[in-house]
């Protein structure tokens, strides 16, 4: 982890939020790198959720979301974690961070009872503060696309089994947060709410449970370090019938990076107007203010149904890490000379390729580079950059640790026959192509 930690600052991936303040726990900012590596984990999921199918919508909603909303999901009243206070040390923890019941910084067995620690947000909205007045940030993305799923329903031609999917920032006000960014108060999630018939709901599970899986292979995880597990019926949460999470071997364990849930029909049925009319048999609380009816009508036996939802929910910033951790080798190349690679996946990398005059400065070489490089971004693969330092070798390093999959290099040959000489991040080879070539070269590795 402290590799990974020291490049990630070295290098602009991810930077401690509030720093110049001293920091603020709980929070980091991503720089020039990491917004991109996150933007391009991003894309690949929207793109496998939404554009490679024709089920499944996208949303972009409010992260402040009204109490009622956070009333009738449950979270007021359960998403909150075990917290427990030494009275010996001041340390406080959630009660399994001790397993003999010692408190785990100073070892003292002098501790509180655990009380529940309600881990959401609160801001008021509005100018007057009269403690009445307040919303939430939100704890998930997911509770907005079920208030939208009238909306979305009503706007598209969408029929059941149909998804929605949105990507945004979550916050959680955790009461150890750490791991780098594995455990924070603010994260973004990717998650897809997908309704299905009751009934069809456990085949429908696994699907998705394979799906994702398989996903975060083709994102370059390791087989031996991704695994399945089925979550103990104990530790379900509030609403779920059954949850498989996606674990991944992070530099400090076997943790969490998806979870692929069961959510039944507790959210629609949780937020519906009049309940009755659909003969539901689920224990979703029941007099809600809401005004509309979140459900169904089966268009043979005019019966309203309420249908269930599979939710696969992945952390933006989790996958990060994971992809990092993946990317990140040192390789040894000759006496006491090591060169760190970031092997990231190209469609990945948050610079697509970087483009070198030979000589900083020169103006014929750094006009042709600044053309090569203009042609290179027409194509819309991403970020490529003009590396004009003037030193071949520590661009070509700065590159392996960043994760470029390409240096272009310009040189005089360049300005004769219009050449370029392409060096490759995996295996260093390098070869002198032609400008016709180089379009569908560059195409190619973004397949
Ligand atoms: N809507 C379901 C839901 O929020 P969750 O298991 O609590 O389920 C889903 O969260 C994913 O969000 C997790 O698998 C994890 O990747 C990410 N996540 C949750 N809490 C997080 C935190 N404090 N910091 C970073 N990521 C977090």
């Amino acid at each position: 982890m402290d590799d990974l930690v020291s490049l990630c600052k070295r290098r602009g991936f991810i930077f401690q939020s509030n720093e110049i303040y001293g920091g603020l726990q709980g929070l980091y900012d991503y720089g020039p790198l990491g917004v991109e590596l996150k933007n391009n984990l991003k894309q690949a999921w929207w793109k496998s959720i939404i554009y490679d199918r024709d089920d499944v919508e996208g949303l972009d909603a409010s992260i402040l979301t009204g109490r009622e909303v956070l009333k009738h999901s449950g979270h007021e009243d359960t998403f909150s974690d075990p917290l427990v206070d030494c009275r010996s040390c001041k340390n406080r923890f959630r009660s399994d961070q001790s397993a003999d019941g010692k408190c785990p910084a100073c070892g003292s067995d002098d501790l509180t009872e655990p009380r529940p620690f309600n881990l959401m947000f609160k801001t008021t909205v509005g100018p007057v503060d009269d403690g009445s007045n307040y919303a939430y940030l939100r704890p998930e993305t997911a509770q907005q696309i079920f208030t939208n799923f009238k909306n979305v329903l009503d706007s598209t031609n969408k029929s059941i089994p149909f998804g929605v999917a949105q990507i945004g920032k979550a916050f959680r006000n955790e009461v150890t947060p750490g791991k780098f960014i594995f455990r924070v108060r603010e994260f973004e999630q990717m998650e897809l709410e997908f309704f299905v018939e009751p009934g069809q709901d456990e085949e429908w599970h696994k699907y998705w449970v394979e799906s994702r899986y398989n996903w975060w292979i083709e994102q370059g995880i390791d087989k031996d370090r991704i695994q399945k597990l089925e979550v103990d019926k104990s530790d379900l949460s509030h609403y779920s019938k059954a949850t498989v999470d996606i674990m991944y071997d992070f530099p400090h364990g076997l943790e969490e990076l998806e979870g692929i849930a069961n959510r039944t029909d507790f959210d629609l049925g949780s937020h519906t107007k009049n309940q009755e009319e659909y003969s539901i048999s689920s224990s979703v609380m029941k007099n809600t203010k809401s005004t509309t009816k979140l459900g169904i009508q089966n268009l043979e036996t005019k019966k309203w149904f309420i249908p269930y939802v599979i939710e696969p929910s992945a952390g933006v910033d989790r996958g990060v890490l994971a992809l990092l951790n993946e990317a990140y080798r040192e390789e040894n190349v000759g006496e006491n000379n090591t060169r760190i690679v970031l092997g990231l996946k190209p469609h990945l990398s948050p610079i697509k390729a970087a483009v070198i005059p030979l000589k900083r400065n020169n103006e014929e070489l750094v006009n042709a580079a600044k053309e090569i490089k203009n042609d290179l971004q027409k194509l819309g693969l991403g970020r490529v950059i003009l590396e004009n330092s003037g030193n071949i070798g520590k661009s070509y390093r700065r590159h392996d640790e960043i994760g470029t999959p390409i240096c272009i290099t310009v040189d005089f040959e360049t300005l004769e026959n219009k050449t370029i000489t392409i060096r490759d991040r995996d295996t260093m080879e390098q070869k002198r192509l032609d400008p016709q070539e180089l379009n569908k070269f560059y195409e190619k590795i973004f397949d």
